[in-house]
């Protein structure tokens, strides 16, 4: 299966659809990258701190996938926000994956208590200008973290991964994103364990198209304008996840799904969320 790719704001190319690949650890998780990779995805969601950067590695080596079809991203913790912290934690990432370059390196939470995001984006601008990283962005960054960002370093970040699924569809914070050329990324589009596939909009969506919620769920994702990466730790969801490209949505669909809204469901509120 081909997943279709689309540009980011710096010129590169991204995959369209990605897949998540958090609490997938140790010889089961790789079986599950590697069939991942099988079924077509090539953009892996990873981070510092979801302890499976090797696994990702062993996955896309086992694969025998060339290493410039892949797209692999990563996230900074917070215990390496600041500009020579940052320059030693993707040094970590790096040799964890096991690659040259990284195409996509994320800080995963602004943390502004500590104030260091602005000296961490700096530093992510140098490990790119040097080739050591393609396309630079962000994670769970609010408007008001992505003015600061924009505003000291003269950088607009290529992609701002969020919460988002059809309890909180973040209107206005996609719509800046928007106005700034920044690519919208999808983390829990399906809702985890608050699943939303019962829920009787999205059956209507999924019926009128013949297809299942998650793949009603993940073209609405895609008719947003963003990009979803869900985790499966199994092939036949795999496969139905990424059948998410040869049907289309209405205005009025898109809509019915929106209107789910609740708001966040992990408390995950960046202003104050801390993850080291
Ligand atoms: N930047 C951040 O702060 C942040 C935070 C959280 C997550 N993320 C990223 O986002 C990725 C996705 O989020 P997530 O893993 O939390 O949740 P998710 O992708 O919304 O949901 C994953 C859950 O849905 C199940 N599932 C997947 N496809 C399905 C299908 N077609 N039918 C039925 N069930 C299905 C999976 O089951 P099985 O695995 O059992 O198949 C798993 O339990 C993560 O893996 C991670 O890479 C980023």
């Amino acid at each position: 299966m081909t997943i279709p790719t689309r540009d980011l704001n710096d010129k590169n190319s991204i995959p369209a659809l990605g897949f998540g690949t958090y609490k997938l650890w140790g010889d089961e998780g790789v079986d599950a990258i590697q069939s991942a990779i099988d079924v077509g995805y090539r953009l892996l969601d990873t981070a510092l701190n979801y302890d499976n950067e090797k696994e990702v590695a062993e996955a896309m080596q086992r694969s025998g996938v060339p290493r410039e079809e892949f797209f692999v991203t990563t996230k900074l913790p917070g215990r390496f926000h600041g500009y020579e912290e940052t320059l030693k934690g993707f040094e970590e990432s790096r040799v964890n994956l096991g690659l040259d370059y990284i195409d996509l390196y994320l800080i995963h939470w602004p943390m502004p208590r500590l104030d260091r995001f602005v000296d961490s984006f700096k530093a992510m601008a140098k490990l790119q200008a040097e080739g050591l990283i393609r396309s630079i962005g962000v994670s769970n960054f609010t408007t008001v973290h992505l003015d600061r960002v924009i505003n000291e370093t003269g950088i607009t970040p290529a992609v701002n991964q969020i919460e988002l699924h059809p309890y909180f569809p973040q209107g206005p914070l996609r719509s800046y994103h928007d106005a700034h050329g920044i690519t919208t990324q999808s983390w829990t589009p399906l809702a985890r364990q608050r699943s939303p596939f019962k829920e009787e909009r999205v059956l209507a969506v999924a019926n009128a198209h013949g297809v299942t919620s998650s793949q009603a769920i993940l073209r609405w994702h895609i008719e947003l304008g963003s990009i979803p990466i869900p985790k499966s730790a199994h092939r036949s969801f795999q496969e139905e996840n990424a059948k998410v490209f040869d049907f289309k949505l209405t205005p009025e669909e898109i809509a019915s799904i929106s209107s789910m809204e609740t708001g966040r469901l992990w408390g995950g509120d960046p202003d104050t969320n801390e993850e080291l």
